[in-house]
């Protein structure tokens, strides 16, 4: 249940990408160039993510949205970017603030302190990030308008991935879609985690349409990967030809064969039928888990998209990061490590992901095992 962090939405050692990754073997690992298998996975990207008009790929989601900063900065010729508490988008340090800041660092709800993420982050890094407070539009929109001529791109993920699979409200994506596009700042959707959450990425269950938008994970089928594009004008900062302001995009193994081609065959295996049954089994896995707590009586909120789930035992909402922080961490690392003896690894922070060999008897066992865990550790 958790894939490698949702890495293997087809499990592990799918035949068909097994097969594809030996016979790209047989062609060679790596060449300087693009290759079919590239152009391949592009294909399939564009026929799911509709705003992605030219993609370009890397080696990690890291490098995906380190590069999709670049390329709004050369573009627009700004230099801020606006994130959001809780939002982690990789370890380059462009964006490496207020990814896990305590409540006492945080700051104001509405106006979120600048926390820096790792220490030796220089100041001035951290000086050129924006703090947006996640699903709160109204302070979200004002602190925009307070930096719209600074302001490059904001950058989202349409749910909070390692910091508690929360989703966005539909009212704080638009809000942020309206206010970027009205003010010449890019915004940039990191699907990296949520591109498997519907057969068009997290922005087509919301209707929403970015700039840009970074991916990862699910689309190297396993394998070290990354993907970042969107509008064409703003990806023609890579070409040399188109007059503006250029950009180089080097990368001795951008694009690697073999991830591309275990990136598309777990493509062709993913179709809209395969979404609606992971989307109706991650509804299940929900269900059930709030059924069991509440058998219990234990207070927990169950979160989610698609496939995604997060399980957050308190009884406050979780719509932000700051809920995600008002739980007993011990209990969770009880929980954790109870559910590890009995054969289930999530996240730490008890986060997963279900891939399509798992059946809805699965599901059960795995509620069942859950039960016994906590049963074990509120005696
Ligand atoms: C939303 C999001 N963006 C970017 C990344 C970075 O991806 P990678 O670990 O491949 O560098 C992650 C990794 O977990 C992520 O969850």
């Amino acid at each position: 249940l958790f894939s490698n962090f949702s890495t293997l939405v087809l499990g592990h050692n799918h035949p068909a990408v097994l097969a594809a990754i030996q016979r790209q073997l047989a062609r060679g690992t790596s060449f300087f160039g693009p290759t079919d298998a590239q152009t391949r996975l592009a294909q399939l990207l564009q026929e799911r993510i509709l705003s992605l008009e030219q993609v370009r790929f890397t080696n990690s989601g890291t490098e995906a949205t380190m590069n999709a900063v670049r390329a709004a900065r050369a573009f627009t010729g700004r230099s801020m970017i606006a994130k959001c508490e809780g939002g982690y988008h990789g370890t380059h340090e462009a964006l490496a603030v207020s990814v896990t800041p305590s409540l006492i660092e945080a700051g104001s709800p509405d106006r979120p302190a600048n926390v820096p993420a790792d220490p030796g982050l220089p100041q001035s890094v951290v000086d050129q990030v924006l703090v947006l407070p996640f699903n709160n539009p109204t302070a979200a929109e004002r602190l925009i308008m307070e930096h719209r001529y600074e302001l490059a791109a904001v950058i989202v993920e349409p749910a909070l991935g390692t910091n508690g699979m929360v989703p966005a409200t539909t009212e704080f994506l638009s809000t942020l879609r309206r206010v970027t596009a009205s003010n010449g700042i890019l915004l940039v959707f990191d699907e990296v985690v949520t591109f498997q959450s519907g057969f068009h990425g997290a922005q087509g269950r919301y209707g929403i349409t970015p700039d840009m938008t970074t991916l990862g994970k699910v689309i190297g089928g396993g394998m070290p990967v990354g993907a970042f594009g969107g509008r064409k004008d703003v990806m023609a900062v890579y070409d040399p030809k188109a007059g503006g302001a250029y950009l180089s995009h080097a990368g001795t193994f951008n694009g690697h064969p073999l991830a591309m081609a275990a990136g598309a065959a777990t493509l062709e295996h993913l179709t809209e039928r395969t979404h609606a049954a992971l989307e109706a089994k991650g509804e299940l896995l929900r269900q059930r888990v709030r059924a069991a707590c509440t058998v219990l009586e234990v207070p927990v909120q169950v979160t989610g998209i698609g496939p995604l789930f997060g399980i957050h035992f308190t009884d406050r909402p979780v719509h932000t990061y700051r809920d995600t922080l008002y739980v007993d961490r011990e209990f969770r690392r009880r929980v954790f490590l109870g559910l590890l003896n009995e054969g289930y690894l999530l996240g730490p922070k008890l986060l997963g992901c279900i891939s399509t060999p798992v059946e809805e008897g699965h599901i059960l066992a795995f509620t069942d095992a859950l039960t016994r865990v906590i049963a074990r550790n509120i005696r």
